[in-house]
């Protein structure tokens, strides 16, 4: 698998070792020609999840990563910061990951105020619970059981801090996808990957994506195209989504999901949209070149 980059070439894919439901990890290949036609100088990823897209993309371009996640985006911040720390705060968990230990971090993760120890603990519970979910109870708790995996496997410190360099081009917002609105104009490209509605597994924060917020959704990418901003957004299904006009063209892609959004795996069909403005310029600026 290789990254987005352009001119053909390719690269070994940069793992984000975050596990999450509707991750584009799978998908990269198939969204690379996309993101290959546009030019930008600002990338914008309102729903950045496990950040796969941002982390494969080569262009050397600043970017502004947002999701409601508060612990997804701490998790981020103090990558960007200090990866050293994360990775020393990572090695205090034990490698063999009994049940009791699981609940133990879990019920503790509960507790904790933000901050390192909390950063890593959830990225402890990402890679050693059911499926890698994220799902909260109303009070906000984290209540995903522990998965199959017994081995607690964590990133090296030149691994974390390959992603720290990535992040550091990075503004990281704990936000509603609107609050990015303000970022459109010519040279923007918005990239748009939201929860998939409807399903089991789209709570990734409290309150879950629901009807109505794709309709703010389809109000949001109807301002940003109005201000000249390009959009690449993906969705599931094999039409168009109805959140999208008919300037969008849509492309079907079979995307192979260990965790999907409606919690089983597979090929899943999702469409990959798209409203670019400009011409490519031939990697002229640099900026789909290798980061
Ligand atoms: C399908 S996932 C994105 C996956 C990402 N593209 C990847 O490769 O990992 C959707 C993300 O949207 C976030 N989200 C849910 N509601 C949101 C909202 N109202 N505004 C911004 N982000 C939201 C979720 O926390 C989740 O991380």
């Amino acid at each position: 698998m290789s990254a987005l980059n352009g001119e053909g070439r390719t690269s070994q894919k940069m793992h984000g070792w975050l596990r999450w439901a509707g991750s584009k990890s799978r998908a990269l290949d198939a969204l690379r020609q996309r993101f290959e036609s546009a030019t930008y100088d600002l990338y914008v990823e309102p729903f950045v999840g496990a950040a796969t897209v941002f982390l494969n993309l080569a262009a050397p371009t600043r970017a502004v990563l947002a999701d409601t996640n508060e612990d997804l985006i701490a998790f981020f911040s103090h990558l960007k910061r200090d990866p050293e720390a994360v990775w020393r705060e990572l090695s205090t968990f034990p490698r063999l990951v009994s049940k009791s230990y699981y609940y133990s971090a879990r019920t503790r993760f509960n507790g904790l105020q933000p901050g390192l120890t909390r950063a890593a603990t959830f990225f402890f519970l990402n890679r050693t619970c059911f499926n890698g979910v994220y799902r909260v109870n109303r009070r906000g708790e984290f209540n995903v059981p522990k998965g199959s995996r017994r081995i607690f496997r964590y990133p090296t410190l030149q691994e974390l801090s390959s992603i720290g360099v990535k992040l550091q081009r990075a503004d990281l917002i704990c936000s509603d996808f609107q609050k990015t609105a303000a970022l459109a104009r010519p040279g923007v490209l918005f990239y748009l990957d939201p929860p998939y509605t409807g399903n089991a597994y789209d709570r990734y924060s409290w309150p879950p994506f629901r009807g109505r917020d794709i309709d703010r959704l389809g109000a949001f990418i109807a301002t940003v195209r109005s201000r000249g901003a390009s959009v690449i957004a993906s969705y599931s299904g094999t039409q168009r989504p109805c959140f999208l006009s008919k300037e969008f063209e849509v492309k079907r892609l079979n995307v192979f999901r260990s965790i999907s959004s409606d919690g089983s795996r597979g090929k899943k069909a999702e469409v990959c949209a798209y409203a670019l403005n400009g011409n490519r310029v031939a990697n002229r600026s640099g900026d789909l070149g290798d980061g």
